[in-house]
């Protein structure tokens, strides 16, 4: 997206504001589709559930995985199929799996025996199972985005995934096995490892057609062609369908974070305070993630800030040749979009791009010290759409009683 461009949208919707280039997203699953060819997409509704881009994602054939009742009803209302609908997750209840056996989920990933034992009861005639494994070898990502480990709470061990995997054959419906090993996954060997854990398992299951890879690719050093090389030498020997769960590679780089420069400190270091931060991207507060933050050339506002450095003080005051924070408005340290950041000088007014935002931003934003979540706007050719709008004080209330 054009410089130009953004300095529109942000007049237009103000900051901060999501936007998402749909064409970028085309041209990911398009990437996607040419790496994998073997495969059916099921695009993890967590990295973004904007209604707008499911439904973008219906259009362009790509299935669902969802996780929870809030996930799967999304999912359903944007117009998935049903049938091309993967139900996962550990926290499946008795009511969650009527209403997906009601609207007819085609498959559901049991990650515990817990989960078997919910279904097993949950009259479901025409779902099929996936059983998660957990593969139990590290996947040299963040500890949090670790599924794989051992140590994780996600999927069984094979032996207990084995045990599952039998009873669940002996009704019929065992569809296959599951890993997904984690998420910024950069590494080709995880592929290797993950194969490796699922290929003995099929041994007893001749029946089983199905395997679910998950999702896991790094942005913006996605791993493409030692994953492709790896599942297809699976599917070469096993024939059997594959699955894949991408969320961030379809969404992340389509995504900007817009926002204003409220003020700018001096000191120790350079302080940039956006109107943007953890309560809009949480992302660096949790993760230590990085996301590029760069300066929108001509998208300065008619009217900046106050302060000594800001708005009146205009672009002096403040080096830029100071180590520069990018933090947001809170009241917390970790209250920030960015260390160590390059900017040029910057003043009240300016408009910063913060990029790769696009997964796990407004899907992960809340309403923490009263924040309002950001707007949502589309890009198709060029041609900006607000698709949902900025939140408003009152949204904050909406849902209590008063005492
Ligand atoms: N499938 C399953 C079962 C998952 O748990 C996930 C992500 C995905 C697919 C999609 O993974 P992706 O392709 O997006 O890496 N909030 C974190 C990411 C958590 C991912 C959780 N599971 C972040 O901001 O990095």
């Amino acid at each position: 997206m054009t410089d130009a461009l953004l300095s529109l949208i942000a007049r237009r919707f103000g900051t901060p504001t999501y936007v998402y280039d749909l064409d970028v997203v085309d041209a990911q699953v398009g990437r996607l589709r040419t790496a994998f060819p073997f495969a059916e997409l099921r695009y993890a509704v967590k990295a973004n559930a904007n209604g707008a881009l499911l439904q973008h994602l219906v259009a362009l054939g790509v299935g669902a995985e969802a996780l929870t009742e809030g996930e799967l009803e999304r999912a359903l209302r944007a117009g998935f199929q049903p049938a091309h609908i993967v139900l996962g997750g550990p926290g499946h209840t008795p009511g969650l799996a009527r209403r997906a056996a009601e609207a007819g989920v085609g498959l559901v990933s049991l990650d515990s025996v817990g989960a078997w034992r919910v279904w097993r009861e949950t009259e479901a005639p025409g779902t099929r199972f996936l059983v998660r494994v957990n593969p139990g070898f590290d996947p040299h990502t963040h500890e949090h985005l670790a599924t794989a480990a051992a140590t994780s709470k996600f999927g069984e061990p094979s032996e207990t995934a084995l045990a599952i995997a039998h009873e669940v054959a002996s009704t019929g419906r065992l569809a296959g096995f599951h890993v997904h090993a984690g998420s910024m996954l950069d590494e080709e060997t995880v592929a290797d490892l993950v194969v490796a854990a699922l290929e003995p398992l099929y041994a007893g299951f001749p029946d089983a057609d199905l395997v679910d890879f998950g999702g896991g690719l790094a942005v913006p050093h996605p791993p493409l062609a030692g994953f492709a090389a790896a599942y297809e030498r699976f599917v070469r020997r096993s024939g059997k369908r594959v699955l894949l769960e991408p969320g961030r590679f379809v969404i992340a780089e389509a995504g900007t974070l817009l926002t204003r420069v409220l003020h700018v400190k001096g000191g120790a270091r350079r302080h940039v305070v956006a109107d943007a931060g953890m309560a809009d991207l949480l992302r660096p507060a949790l993760y230590g993630a990085h996301h590029p933050v760069r300066l929108v050339e001509g998208g300065e506002s008619d009217r900046g800030g106050t302060g000594p450095s800001g708005g009146a003080g205009g672009r002096s005051g403040v080096e830029p040749g100071l180590p520069t924070d990018v933090d947001g408005p809170l009241c917390e340290n970790a209250d920030r979009l960015g260390q160590d950041v390059e900017l040029p000088a910057v003043a009240a007014g300016d408009l910063l791009a913060v990029g790769t935002a696009g997964a796990y931003g407004f899907a992960m934003a809340s309403n923490y010290a009263g924040s309002l979540r950001p707007a949502e706007v589309v890009v198709r050719a060029g041609e900006a759409r607000l698709v949902r709008r900025r939140e408003r004080p009152e949204d904050l209330w909406r849902l209590e009683e008063d005492a």
